[in-house]
């Protein structure tokens, strides 16, 4: 049966994906995501089988041995830090500057004083009848859309965007890290070359932290604007001469493409909003297409895989679904697949945790 997909709606150039993670509107034909109390259950379950376009094979074997509940926690650094988080709203460190935004889950109290959270350099105000910076305030001193930035030493621009995003997540840190210990110790134990597929990758950190550590990287993205900022941060990165390819395109579609081609790879990374849309109009639903595509990442592996590692953002499961989804979808691939929450400590006296996301990553037995 051919996947349903469903062109015809405009291209959005805006980080789709990224503003799933704040309020966003649907499009009115588009069934409601999963986990809506009043939606229609007519989609395929976590554990059914995917609607395909490409005939898979459905896996066999024992699943990866399963580690849950996995807390992955960011902890304040030079590059980033969660300073305080109350009432709606978090105050952050990226670099020297520091930047107020909205945050739902920060139901309880801040723990700083209203003027430091007031002396930010940068304040998301929301005002609707703005876009881009103009939806943000800068009370010391003016500024332009972008400032520099870094990450574990990979020079980047941040972007003060109209959803309230500053062009990084920096809860992703732990799982960029993993993905850099992988590459560099496959290399240093002679697997060469390490290829990397980064699949809704917004803003390319991960994709420049993995060509840094020596892999061959493939970025995708649907948003033509994310791809630009991506290309932009491999040049003020310094990683020009790197190879990454960047692609825009609908995930799906590509992977069914690699998978067809015939073409592996050894870490990918998935990243997929909740609902996001591709150049072509096509539809990413994450509750209906994620099984399909994590079985098309099954089929693209290597015969020697380094790690896959999946984040989920705004939506209304657990990360035990994670785990059960990928379970099957790697059946008989050994290993070992660890799931939890990545979160965010906050920088001070008595921090709290701040949860982010959920993500199950998976490990060969190999390494
Ligand atoms: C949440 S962001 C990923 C963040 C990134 N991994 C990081 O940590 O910086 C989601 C991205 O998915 C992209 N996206 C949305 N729908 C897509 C689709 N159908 N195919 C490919 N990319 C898509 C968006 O343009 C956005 O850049």
């Amino acid at each position: 049966m051919a996947r349903a997909r469903r062109p015809g709606h405009h291209t959005d150039s805006s980080p789709n994906g990224a503003a799933s993670r704040g309020p966003r509107a649907r499009p009115t034909d588009a069934p409601r995501p999963q986990g809506d109390d009043d939606a229609p259950r007519t989609r395929p379950a976590i554990g059914d089988p995917p609607v395909r376009a490409l005939d898979l094979p459905r896996p066999t074997g024992p699943r990866p041995v399963p580690r849950e509940p996995v807390i992955l926690t960011v902890e304040p650094s030079a590059d980033y830090a969660l300073l305080d988080s109350g009432a709606g709203e978090k105050l952050e460190r990226y670099g020297p500057l520091t930047v107020r935004r909205p945050e739902n889950q920060a139901i309880w109290q801040k723990r700083l004083p209203e003027a430091t959270w007031d002396a930010a350099d940068a304040i998301f105000t929301g005002d609707t009848d703005e876009e881009g910076t103009g939806r943000w305030r800068f009370p010391h001193e003016p500024r332009g859309e972008t400032w520099p930035l870094v990450q574990d030493g990979v020079d980047y621009l941040g972007r003060f965007t109209s959803y309230r995003h500053v062009g990084v997540f920096p809860e992703q840190a732990v799982h960029w890290r993993s993905t850099e210990a992988a590459i560099t110790a496959a290399l240093a134990g002679g697997q060469h070359p390490v290829r990397m597929l980064n699949l809704f990758g917004y803003t390319g950190v991960a994709s420049l932290i993995g060509a840094r550590a020596g892999a061959e990287v493939t970025h995708v993205d649907a948003s033509k604007k994310a791809i630009a900022w991506a290309r932009e941060n491999q040049e003020v990165a310094g990683l020009e001469s790197s190879p990454i390819r960047w692609i825009c395109e609908d995930a799906v579609r590509y992977a069914e493409r690699e998978v067809k081609r015939g073409s592996r790879y050894d870490v990918i990374l998935l990243d997929p909003p909740r609902f996001g849309r591709g150049p072509k109009g096509e539809v990413w639903q994450l509750f209906e297409d994620l099984p399909y595509l994590l079985s098309l990442t099954r089929a693209l592996l290597s015969d020697r895989p380094l790690l896959v590692i999946l984040t989920a953002y705004s939506i209304r499961a657990s990360f035990y679904a994670l785990s059960a989804l990928t379970g099957e979808a790697f059946r008989g691939l050994g290993g070992t697949a660890e799931s939890g929450e990545l979160v965010i400590r906050e920088a001070g006296d008595e921090p709290r945790l701040l949860s982010t996301s959920l993500f199950c990553r998976w490990t060969p037995d190999h390494v």
